[in-house]
């Protein structure tokens, strides 16, 4: 039965004296250490825009960078996504890693990247994937699959011959976070949450109750 399934988290402690007063850095050691821990798509992380009746949305998405100032994700700017997001910059990001038994919610303010570090990117990532991108209108309605073999095949015959290169409708947001959430399970439900948020450029943290 669903209503029996329940964990009782007793791994880690979320404490303030071990806690860092910089939440990126918070976050790059919480990633390092689902890194470490071989846990599949450990930078998997649930990114919700807000649709053009105001509705949230929300789909995975894989952050390829953390900056000093942000998170970084690649998508096609003509997807839903994409679109949601020139309309409305405001966004959330979760990211839940159950084998460390922590979640961090962000939410903050997305703008397109340079285009020069979107092709810098574009061109590290394996071939397939670069004609992949050329190849689907993300998130438009397509008749049938072959629609999207065929296209791979044509780009993939197009680019043969020529230098590949970034289709213009693809590329890299940043997320600049305005607030961040960290929460450790805990037993017994009293899970650790630890929150930044940003006010005139100082973090203030506080502590919340599970
Ligand atoms: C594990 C995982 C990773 C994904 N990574 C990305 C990604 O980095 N960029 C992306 O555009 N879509 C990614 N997707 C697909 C999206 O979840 C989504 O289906 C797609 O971007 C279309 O979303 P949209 O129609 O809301 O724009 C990923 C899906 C999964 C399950």
């Amino acid at each position: 039965m669903l209503r029996d399934i329940r964990t009782d988290y007793q791994k880690f402690e979320l404490n303030e004296s071990e806690l860092e007063k910089d939440p990126f850095k918070q976050l790059a050691l919480w990633l390092k250490e689902a890194i470490g821990g071989k846990i599949p798509d450990p930078t998997a992380m649930v990114l919700s825009t807000i649709d053009q009746n105001g509705n949230p949305d929300s789909r995975v998405v894989l952050l390829k960078e953390l900056t000093p100032v942000g998170l970084v994700f690649f998508t096609n700017y003509h997807s839903k996504k994409g679109k949601q997001i020139e309309e409305h910059r405001h966004v959330s990001a979760v990211f839940f890693w159950k084998e460390t038994e922590r979640q961090v919610r962000i939410k903050g303010i997305a703008e397109r990247i340079a285009e020069k570090e979107s092709e810098a990117y574009f061109l590290s990532r394996p071939l397939e994937s670069q004609i992949a991108a050329w190849a689907s209108p993300q998130s438009q309605v397509i008749e049938n699959r072959q629609v999207l073999t065929n296209n791979y095949f044509r780009y993939q015959e197009y680019f043969k011959n020529k230098e590949q290169k970034k289709p213009p409708h693809w590329g890299g947001f940043l997320i600049r976070p305005e607030y961040f959430e960290f929460w450790q399970g805990r037993s017994n439900r009293l899970h650790d949450r630890i929150e930044f948020s940003l006010c005139e450029n100082q973090w203030k943290i506080q502590r919340l109750a599970p």
